[in-house]
């Protein structure tokens, strides 16, 4: 049952330092500080490419383990939604891998999907919560996120958790090819492991981030803004946005914003923007700042040591906890979640159960 909350959504909101807890002591082990992961299908010191798909906030996890895969193990990779994947036809070399990822393993896509990359001889790793899933059953290896049962159509804990084992995956692969040293392994897990706690914490701030959902519950467009691996979490929020309030919401790469959408800025469209200090932190305050001088009203979510910059101009700035750059999109996924969610009570749409759409989608 849903306990004491009024929504499952909440409930499940409120179970992401212990998804995120349960799922990361599977793969690393905090006394060591290494990465422990099953058996691989193929060789990731050999394997020359990667393909990744998914479907809907999947997919967006997925994205973010593109841009981790590439930094930490240097393998290229490519990564498509299981819709258009299936009918591109894309040229895979023998001997190439595929990861899968899916809260529900029964997704018709993904399943098709699947079936393409079976045939062009892709060996295939899907990271999946339902263990006795289609997917998990005809995979060649898995790796189970341990979210529990998700209930809510809108995915939440099941997302972190994709994130969590995404990014052990990328630094086990990033030890196999020898692109890390034990030190850089220890640097990278001890920040993910921090990651739960911190989740608690970005769940104390709810009644600011309810404050910020009645700002933006009369908006008619939102726009999300976020940079490197946190502009697919700047999607993930636009997404959850749509979904459950049924605000128009888009999610940019911060850099992008003046190749067009800069004009739909005015004082009416809020600007929720993932700016956390790390080596993109200027980069995107330089975007905020042309959009603010635009007359856009930016609410920033950021750190302590990001947060001085963005007071110059942002309307509104929570400051979440510190978190090692690596591990700040798993952060970050929480508030843009927990945003929409009280939009959504705001509205009084139906959040567990909104209008158009299933849980799992096994149908194309
Ligand atoms: O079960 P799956 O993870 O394969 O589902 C994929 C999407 O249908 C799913 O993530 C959908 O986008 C969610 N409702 C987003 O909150």
């Amino acid at each position: 049952g849903k306990g004491n909350y009024r929504h499952f959504m909440e409930k499940e909101l409120h179970e992401h330092p212990a998804v995120l807890g349960d799922t990361l002591r599977q793969y690393l082990d905090p006394r060591t500080l290494e990465v422990n992961l099953p058996r691989l299908p193929f060789d990731p010191a050999r394997v020359p490419r990667i393909t990744m798909t998914a479907c809907g906030s999947a997919f967006l996890a997925a994205q973010v383990g593109r841009y981790w895969i590439e930094q930490l193990a240097r393998i290229p990779v490519d990564a498509d939604v299981a819709s258009e994947l299936r009918y591109r036809d894309p040229p895979l070399a023998e001997g190439g891998a595929a990861i899968l990822v899916s809260q529900s393993g029964e997704t018709a896509d993904t399943m098709a999907a699947m079936k393409l990359l079976r045939e062009k001889q892709q060996s295939i790793l899907s990271v999946v919560n339902v263990p006795e899933s289609s997917m998990a059953r005809e995979s060649d290896a898995t790796v189970l996120t341990v979210a529990g049962p998700e209930i809510g159509v809108a995915s939440t804990k099941a997302f972190t958790a994709q994130l969590a084992v995404l990014a052990c995956l990328a630094i086990g692969l990033g030890r196999a090819r020898r692109e890390l040293t034990t030190l850089d392994e220890g640097v990278l897990t001890k920040a993910l492991l921090e990651v739960p706690h911190k989740a608690a914490e970005v769940l104390e701030q709810d009644a600011q981030i309810k404050a910020l959902a009645a700002e933006v519950a009369s908006a008619r467009d939102v726009l999300f803004l976020g940079r490197g691996a946190l502009f697919p979490i700047a999607m993930e929020g636009a997404l959850k946005l749509k979904e459950i309030s049924y605000i128009h919401a888009e999610g940019y790469a911060a850099g992008e914003m003046k190749h067009g959408p800069i004009a739909l800025i005015d004082n009416q469209v809020p600007v929720i923007a993932l700016c956390p200090s790390g080596p993109l932190y200027e980069k995107t305050l330089s975007n905020l700042q042309e959009a603010s001088a635009r007359g856009g009203r930016i609410m920033a979510f950021t750190d302590a040591a990001g947060a001085p910059g963005l007071a110059r101009f942002a309307e509104r700035v929570i400051v979440l906890p510190e978190v090692g750059v690596f591990a700040q999109p798993i952060l970050y996924a929480i508030p843009v979640q927990l945003l929409a969610y009280h939009v959504a009570v705001l509205k009084g749409t139906d959040v567990d159960q909104p209008r158009n759409l299933a849980k799992s989608v096994t149908v194309e």
